[in-house]
Formats: structure tokens, sequence, C-alpha cells
């Protein structure tokens, strides 16, 4: 054998070996996939990066709406407050039940900004085995821009700015197509009910409604840690005239 074909054979080998290898971690079980233990560095990083080339090609291709357009901070506020707060947080709240638990971690977005066109793409399509939703599902374009010049504006928020804007939004409003966990498939319609993280008997009894000014009529399952996330105006006691 040459030199040339002894190192092409060394090398299917090495790479027959390390397939095989990894085929038989894949199936031992060895490998611990519970949410609060950390993954090992390797794989965090390998994954971190393929997810942010990933979101940075296809966010690359979209064209950033004007997002200074009147009502779209306010709008995106209100859905923030009733979306998102649970797990991204709001101004002077420092961690919710979900929030504590997710791997990876979802970021604080009160303190950290976002790309644009990286945000909506995300927003969009979500994020594989993480706990981000894909919100396209059931938010249309339009929505999901007026959460991104919302969260273009949150960082530099307070409490009582924060307050102000989900309170002067109408709360939870957006087009598109809907299957939530109620009877109505639509938050235009009357009422629906939206599936808090329900993980006890207090959770549930915790069950609170409130109606909007349009009539709409809101049932929130409120766990003592996300209740907080809503601000008074859009809290689960509140009755607007
Ligand atoms: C159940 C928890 C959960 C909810 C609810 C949720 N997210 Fe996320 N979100 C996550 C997690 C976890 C990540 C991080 C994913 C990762 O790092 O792989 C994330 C990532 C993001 C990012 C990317 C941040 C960055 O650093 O680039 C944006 C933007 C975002 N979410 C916006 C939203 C918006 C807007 C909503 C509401 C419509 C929302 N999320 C609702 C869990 C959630």
């Amino acid at each position: 054998m040459n030199h040339t074909k002894v190192a092409v054979t060394t090398a299917v080998a090495v790479c027959l070996t390390a397939t095989a290898g990894a085929g038989l971690f894949a199936v031992s079980g060895l490998y611990n996939f519970a949410a609060d233990e950390p993954h090992f560095p390797w794989v965090s990083a390998t994954l971190e990066t393929m997810r942010e080339r990933s979101i940075e090609t296809r966010a690359a291709k979209l064209v950033v709406p004007d997002l200074s357009e009147p009502g779209r901070v306010v709008q995106g506020a209100g859905n923030y407050a009733a979306m998102c707060a649970s797990c991204h947080l709001a101004p002077g709240v420092e961690g919710s039940e979900l929030s504590r638990g997710l791997y990876p971690q979802p970021p604080n977005l009160s303190k950290q900004k976002v790309d644009s066109a990286q945000a909506f793409w995300v927003i969009k399509h979500g994020v594989k085995a993480s706990g981000m939703p894909a919100w396209g599902k059931s938010m249309d374009d339009e929505s999901i821009w007026s959460l991104v010049a919302f969260l273009q504006k949150l960082p530099q928020m307070d409490d009582p700015q924060y307050d102000q804007a989900v309170g002067s939004s109408g709360g939870h409003s957006h087009a598109g197509g809907h299957e939530t966990g109620g009877q109505n498939a639509g938050h235009g319609t009357e009422g629906h009910v939206m599936e808090g993280p329900m993980h006890s008997e207090e959770v549930q009894t915790a069950i609170q409604t409130h109606t909007h000014a349009n009539g709409k009529v809101h049932t929130h399952t409120a766990d003592p840690s996300t209740h907080q996330l809503r601000p008074a105006s859009a809290g689960a006691t509140a009755s607007h005239p």
C-alpha cells in the first residue's frame, strides 16, 4: 500500500468508528436531556452556532417595514404582556416560573435589545427544541412587526412606562388564524380561554376574567408569578369601562 492508500484507509476507518461511536452514544441513554442540567459545552456551542447562523441567514432576506408607524408600539405592548412577558419578563420583573424553568433560558427582553429582522423571524417561526413557539401559526405578519416595534422600545422603558403602554393597548389583539385552547377559534370573537401554565390546583383555581372596552371577555389562568407581569390595567380583576 502506498502512503495515499494508507491515509485514505485510515481516514475512512476513523470516520466509521466515530460514526459508530456517536450512534452507540445516541442509543445508550447516557446523554441527559433534562432541562435542569446544562448541555455539555461543546453541544451548547454547536447548537448556538447552528441557531445563530440559521436565523441570520433567513432574517437577511426580510425587508423591515417602517416600525415607527403610529399604533405599532402600543399594539405590540398589549400582545407582549399577554403572550410573551411570562417568559421574556417585563421592567422590574426578575423572573417567572416559566422563565426560570426553561432551558435554554428565554432572554430578558426588557433588558436586551434585539435585531428587528431576526426578532421577526424568531417570533414567526419559533426556535426548535426551546420554549420559543412559532407565533406565525396564529398571528399575521403585521402584528408580529408591531411586536418587533415594541421590542425596540422595551429596554428603555421603566415600570410605569411599560404599564402605561400596555394599559393603553386594549390588551391581547392581533389578526391571524387562531386555534387556542378555548372553544372559540379567535381572539376577535367574544371571548376565549387562554391556556396558561396549569400545573396545580392552586393555579387552576386562580382563573381570572376581565372585560375589555369592546366587550371582549378574557379568561386567564393567573399563577402568582405571571400575574404580576400584567399591569393593573390589563390585570386579572380589572373591568374596563
Ligand atoms: C414559553 C416561553 C416563551 C414564550 C411564551 C415566548 N418565548 Fe420567545 N423565546 C423563548 C426562548 C426559550 C427563547 C430562546 C431560544 C433559544 O435561545 O434557542 C426565545 C427567544 C426569543 C427571541 C430571540 C431573542 C434573541 O436573543 O435573539 C425573541 C425576539 C422572542 N423570543 C420573542 C418572543 C415574543 C415576541 C413572544 C410573544 C409573542 C415570545 N417570545 C414568547 C421562550 C418563549
